[in-house]
């Protein structure tokens, strides 16, 4: 395998308040892996370990690429992005005075991406053709679907292998909510894009999922094989689907 992140037991707080406690999973290449969780659950905590925004208090963050195993904790922001990984923020966390193309040109700082700006644009073109015809309009005057649509495509400006998602459903219509989730899984199923999404909209979430995992107060609470699995435990059920 040519990719994968393995999490192992990691903790981390805000001060006294404990956001994460011992928490494990892992995610391989080609997957789309769902970390649901409600509000406050640790979701974004645990994102923010993965991209070296939060530092764990313990725990190991392995990412495994073409045979190096790389230790991420410890390891900052542009360094991570540097190694690949790239986030898309919950609350997508644009520029809203600068242009959609000034955006996405914020996304391609990694070295390896600026090499190759032209290819990526292109890309982030095809994938979200609206972002083409509007290149040139202030982000912050857009609407929340398409400001996540430049989220999402100034992540893929930095040509990463794996892509880390954070609530995209936050903040847009259910319409919206389901065009956004069918594009990553889009970017799965046709360009092999390998996923980590967090979300608490359970039934857009098992559209592209392959499996998943449950946060509850910072802890695994459920770890699922596939999407039946996750469909048809009794945590999820009480959680997301009112039973
Ligand atoms: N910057 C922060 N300072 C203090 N507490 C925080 C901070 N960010 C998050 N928390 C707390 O950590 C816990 C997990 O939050 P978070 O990771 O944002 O959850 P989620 O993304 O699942 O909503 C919550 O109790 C939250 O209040
Ligand atoms: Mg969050």
């Amino acid at each position: 395998m040519a990719l994968e992140l393995k999490v192992e037991k990691v903790s981390a707080a805000y001060g006294a308040v404990r956001a994460l406690e011992g928490v494990s999973i892992s995610v391989a290449e080609g997957e789309v892996v769902a970390l649901l969780g409600t509000n406050g659950n640790g979701k974004s905590t645990l994102m923010k370990c993965l991209t070296g925004l939060v530092r764990p208090s313990a725990g190991t963050i392995k990412l495994s690429l073409d045979g190096q195993t790389i230790d991420l904790v410890g390891r900052g922001p542009q360094d991570i992005v540097d190694l690949g990984v790239a986030m898309v923020s919950e609350g997508r966390r644009l520029f809203p005075r600068l242009t959609v193309e000034e955006n996405l040109m914020l996304g391609a700082y990694r070295p390896a991406a600026r090499a190759a700006i032209a290819k990526n644009l292109d890309f982030c073109f095809e994938t979200f053709p609206v972002l083409k015809e509007r290149r040139k309009q202030l982000a912050g005057s857009m609407s929340g679907g398409q400001q996540q649509m430049v989220a999402i495509a100034r992540a893929l400006m930095s040509a990463p292998r794996l892509l880390l998602v954070d609530e995209p459903s936050v903040g847009l219509s259910p319409l919206l909510v389901s065009q956004t989730i069918e594009k990553i899984g889009e970017l799965n199923r046709k360009h092999g894009m390998t996923v980590l999404m967090a979300e608490q909209n359970f039934h857009q979430t098992i559209k592209i999922a392959h499996r998943g995992y449950v946060l509850v107060h910072g802890e695994i609470a459920f770890e699922s094989r596939d999407v039946a699995e996750l469909e048809n435990n009794d945590l999820v059920k009480n959680l997301y689907l009112g039973a």
